[in-house]
């Protein structure tokens, strides 16, 4: 650990050293970045603890306790994205979602004096206070707009570097055609009930990734931005999926208290392990793939009990339906771990709960594996469709392929109850 001088450099020391322990940190300029730049003086409502602590700080709020409108992001998933974007001195970059103005400094102390940031925020008002932070802050060259993020800002085109800090639906024609050739687009996009930052590199009109990492971001607002569905499949429960895929919630209902299957992977995980990589499997893997929410009365209630209350990758298909589970180690087993599986409801419960242990076990296989993730613009051909899944949104086709083949299923089990 680092000591100096004050009490908000020895907080922000401590927290760029948990970040680097915690392997968010993959360069020494970002790290000089956040060693550097005082993120407490852009979030000045909150405390000094609260400034430095690796969480993200809300700065508006939402009408009636929805979702807040704008945040300072957590700070080792502003770590993670910066190294995805790779800035380097002398590049022009643009920042989607200005908020507090901190990761624009963050951005401005990565592309230094000779580069040039430019950030745009659609609130006036959030737009207004980080363009007064960023000048008390020294900060004052980063252009900053007012404006919807989707149309860019052409100005300042090309950018070799965008960064999105707001989570999309879709992207927008303007990133395409504002990102200069080679250049990067780190975005937290959504798709099948996920969101996750996704590293683009433009390549011949297309944008094509082989890097995403789980993270959270308020929803974008805007035209295009609303692709994404939700409806209560019991009470207490919901499903989330996309706009272009047939999923008939009024067809589902009562599926719940059908007849269910549980089926077992053998892959297990230890605490907080993550298996976020199981639902971007599923999504490149079965057109189903969406997300289940049950409240903690739902799963108390036993009507469902998927791997993650909150969130787990569930796949629809016609009426039926399977979700991600897990179930705890005995109690007098040695080594903790919880073991991953599917329970499914439905005429094809079983054939889906084992579909989703394939996609479990093809996982467990291979735990960092990566598909290859590229973005057309919509209406344009599409070259490798095999092995992929392919997602219609409004601006582009989004195609996630895994190269690894999955197994053929394994017999399915006898039903429960
Ligand atoms: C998580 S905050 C960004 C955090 C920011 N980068 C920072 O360092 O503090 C997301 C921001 O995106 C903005 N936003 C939402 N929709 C937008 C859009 N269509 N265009 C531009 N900004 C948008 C919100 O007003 C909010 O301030």
């Amino acid at each position: 650990m680092t000591t100096t001088e004050t009490p908000a450099e020895d907080l922000r020391n401590s927290l760029v050293d948990y970040i680097r322990e915690a392997g968010h940190l993959h360069s020494r300029s970002i790290e000089r970045a956040l060693r550097r730049v005082p993120r407490h003086l852009f979030v000045p409502q909150a405390s000094l603890q609260d400034a430095y602590a690796n969480k993200a700080i809300i700065i508006k709020p939402g009408s009636e306790g929805g979702r807040p409108t704008s945040c300072a992001s957590q700070p080792t998933v502003m770590a993670m994205m910066l190294g995805q974007l790779d800035a380097h001195p002398g590049e022009r970059v643009l920042e989607i979602g200005a908020g507090t103005g901190y990761n624009a400094a963050l951005l401005a102390d990565l592309v230094g004096q000779t580069g040039q940031v430019t950030t745009i925020d659609i609130h006036p008002d959030v737009s207004g206070q980080a363009q007064l932070r960023l000048e008390e802050t020294g900060y004052g060259r980063v252009h900053v707009v007012t404006g919807d993020g989707a149309l860019g800002a052409s100005d300042h085109a090309p950018y070799d570097r965008i960064i999105v800090t707001v989570g999309p639906w879709d992207l927008p024609p303007a990133w395409f055609h504002q990102l200069a050739p080679g250049g990067r687009l780190v975005v937290p996009l959504h798709w099948r009930g996920q969101a996750r930052s996704v590293a683009f590199v433009h390549e011949d009109g297309v944008l094509r990734a082989s890097d995403s990492q789980l993270c959270g971001f308020i929803s974008m607002v805007g035209e295009g931005q609303d692709g994404e569905r939700t409806g209560h499949l019991a009470e207490g429960v919901a499903l989330s999926w996309d706009r272009d895929q047939p999923i008939d919630l009024d067809a589902l209902q009562g599926v719940l208290k059908a007849p269910r299957t549980t089926v077992w992977s053998g892959a297990s995980v230890v605490p907080n392990e993550s298996t976020d990589r199981i639902w971007l499997r599923l999504s490149g893997t079965e057109p189903g793939t969406c997300r289940f929410a049950a409240t903690p009365e739902a799963v108390k209630s036993g009507l469902c009990s998927p791997a993650f209350a909150y969130r787990s990758p569930g796949v629809v298909e016609g009426t039926s339906l399977a979700y991600l589970t897990l179930r705890g180690p005995e109690p007098e087993a040695t080594e903790r771990r919880w073991e991953l599986g599917a329970i499914g409801h439905g005429p094809s419960r079983a054939q889906l709960a084992e579909r989703v242990c394939d996609q479990i076990r093809a996982w467990d296989r291979d735990r960092v594996e990566q598909p290859v993730i590229t973005a057309y613009p919509a209406g344009a051909p599409i070259g490798e469709r095999a092995n992929g899944q392919i997602m219609e949104k409004q601006f582009t086709r989004l195609v996630v392929a895994f190269h690894t083949p999955t197994p053929s299923s394994c017999p399915p089990p006898e039903d429960e109850k």
